[in-house]
């Protein structure tokens, strides 16, 4: 949730080059930020509330000098968004930036108060600063007191530590959340990530689980949870590859809503061989045709994915789906017998109760397969089959071009398994695959063609306090992600629902203002669909209906808006629908004014439980 960094070199000074990689990483957290440098054997810090634009600024008042520093931005769990909590904290020459969580911390606070410590802000933190000083007050070493105080932590970091006394090495450690190091030129560096790191090198070597490190402006020193020295092999990342910029776009979430006809043909290309016009089957690395079941698990718009996926796989494989969310899955110590394999689903790679999830499945000896965007992250490296998503690096906190990429994989793997199966005819697959071919051109057409209506809307939908989302099918995990998405970035309250559940609760909040979104292509539900949306508008609710042509010319229902979209394979309908579900979320935020890209109280990465 938070991203760290730090940097030691021999040349530069570097508080700008702090700050330039936590722009990269403010996505992860956006309460607060802060660097630390050591500059003639002083360490100082600069510290601000809010977006990083606060800290740049009272850099640019009070410049920091050094040629080692840190760096954090802060997504807050343990104490109030403040300055005071803010990262780095110090503790008598001793320096520490943490991404995650000490579940331990209240402990050791007593502890650390009992023998007459002194703290100064309300995070788990700092309990970090003070254990690693007080060990250094005993006369250990920096390398000795972060092993014993490594011992202690319970919970998940990833950590960064300057001592005022050793200005030339900068100390990590990672349980759980990841901690990238990059091979520089006569520097080095740390970073939560490898987009961090990309102005300043592509050779990243990632430390594993329990791994801490020691770091020089020439070199590296690993250790294991049991202190052993220990080498990681360094790679050439891909991360580093893109460029993250808004182009001509108003925010990032737009621009990656009008990058989805590329990204999504990038990512069914890579699983559809589509001069043959039948998915490769060599793409599956995961025996479909052996498996009584499949199990799935993910988090927030990556589950919505896994949700349509369920449909999919059970429909066109005949292979039955337990999914459910990764922060209930992990605990529910569900049974996994027989032949079973998991798969995950995940942008970042990262998040916790993903990753917890996926840990449980493989100690119970299942295949693991995970569809994921980051490909150097812990879920891909934990996993035996990966299954990418070509999205390319997703800045706007609300996930957008990921989820269809996501959408673009599920299909091409329900039909894979169909083939591997025997259950989907050559027919059907030919089919569906023609339909998918043609998926990225319509993508074009509709992003354009419904955004002048779609404006419209969301102006008179931002008035409105609350909203309802309706679907069957596939389109019930589309009205989770409407509302989510409108939700999350417009800050009105939103739920999707079921249609067919309506009558069984929800239908007593409709009144004139609960606009109702009901996501009904033409398909073997519609008409269901219809008799519920006639249910909506007996009790005078008002309805947005996104259908196709043949949906638009099937019903006489008055709307508020009725937007229409070209007929297409049911295969392709999740994908399409999302678009417009995208916009109209992306429209309101606008027009309320709300902060788009990073939404408040919301973090990209959730490396936290
Ligand atoms: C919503 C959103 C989140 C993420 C969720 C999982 O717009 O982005 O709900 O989908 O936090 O994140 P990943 O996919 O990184 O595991």
């Amino acid at each position: 949730m938070c991203g760290i960094v730090g940097i030691v070199g021999r040349q530069r000074q570097v508080a700008p080059l702090l700050v330039d990689a936590l722009k990269r990483l403010e996505y992860r957290g956006y309460d607060s930020a802060g660097v630390a440098t050591i500059h003639d054997g002083h360490l100082e810090r600069r510290r601000a509330e809010g977006k990083l634009a606060n800290l740049d600024r009272r850099l640019g008042e009070e410049p920091l000098a050094g040629l080692i520093g840190i760096g954090h931005t802060r997504w807050a769990t343990h104490g109030a968004p403040t300055e005071s909590n803010a990262h780095p904290h110090f503790c008598e020459g001793v320096a520490v930036v943490h991404n995650g969580i000490i579940e331990n911390f209240a402990p050791l606070r007593s502890e650390l108060l009992a023998n007459g410590a002194e703290f100064h802000s309300q995070t788990d933190t700092e309990v970090v600063a003070q254990l690693l000083s007080s060990y250094r007050r005993q006369g250990m070493t920096p390398r000795d007191a972060m092993q014993k105080a490594l011992s202690l932590l319970e919970g998940a970091y990833a950590l960064a530590v300057l001592f005022e006394d050793h200005p030339d090495m900068i100390l990590g450690a990672r349980s759980g959340p990841p901690l990238a190091v990059g091979h520089g030129s006569d520097e080095m560096f740390l970073g939560s990530d490898a987009i961090a790191l990309a102005p300043f090198t592509d050779e990243i070597t990632y430390l594993n689980d329990g791994d801490w490190v020691v770091i020089t402006h020439d070199d590296l020193e690993i250790y294991d949870v049991s202190g052993e020295r220990v080498e990681r092999p360094s790679q050439i990342s891909r991360g580093t590859a893109y460029v993250v910029d808004k182009g001509n776009h108003r925010h990032f979430m737009e621009k990656e809503i009008y990058e989805q006809p590329e990204v999504v043909s990038h990512t069914l290309s890579h699983y559809i061989d589509f001069a043959e016009g039948r998915v490769k089957l060599d793409a599956a690395q995961i025996d479909f045709a052996n498996l009584d079941r499949l199990a799935m698990s993910a988090c927030g718009t990556a589950f919505y994915a896994g949700l349509v996926g369920k449909y999919w796989f059970e429909r066109y494989a005949r292979l039955p789906v337990e999914i459910d969310v990764a922060s209930e899955f992990r605990y529910r110590e569900m049974p996994l017998p027989g032949k079973m394999a998991a798969l995950f689903i995940t942008q970042s790679g990262e998040t916790a109760d993903t990753l917890a999830s996926l840990r449980y499945c493989k100690d119970n000896a299942l295949t693991i397969g995970a569809i994921v965007n980051v490909r150097e992250s812990t879920i891909a490296r934990e996993s035996d089959a990966v299954f990418p998503t070509l999205a390319g690096p997703e800045i706007g906190v609300a996930s957008t071009k990921a989820f269809t990429c996501q959408l673009s994989v599920l299909a091409a793997l329900a039909m894979i398994a169909g083939r591997a199966r025997g259950t989907l005819t050559l027919e059907d697959e030919t089919g569906m695959v023609q339909a998918l071919v043609e998926a990225p051109r319509l993508f074009n057409d509709v992003l354009k063609s419904v955004q002048p209506q779609i404006e419209t809307l969301s102006r008179e939908l931002s008035r409105f306090k609350d909203v309802l989302y309706l679907g069957r099918g596939t389109s019930f995990p589309l009205a989770l992600e409407g509302a989510l998405k409108l939700k999350e970035i417009s800050y009105i309250h939103a739920e999707g629902y079921a249609a067919g559940e309506l009558k069984h609760g929800p239908i007593a909040l409709i009144d004139e203002n609960m606009p109702v979104i009901v996501i009904a292509p033409h398909d073997r539900h519609f008409e269901k669909t219809v008799s519920n949306m006639q249910e909506v508008a007996a009790r005078g609710g008002q309805i947005i209906l996104i259908t196709d042509e043949k949906g638009a010319a099937a019903t006489t229902l008055e709307t508020m808006s009725t937007i229409v979209l070209p007929v297409v394979d049911d295969i392709v309908a999740p994908l399409l629908y999302a678009l417009p579900v995208q916009l109209i979320a992306y429209h309101t935020a606008v027009f309320m004014g709300t902060d788009v890209d990073q939404p408040r109280n919301l973090a990209k990465s959730v490396t936290v439980e």
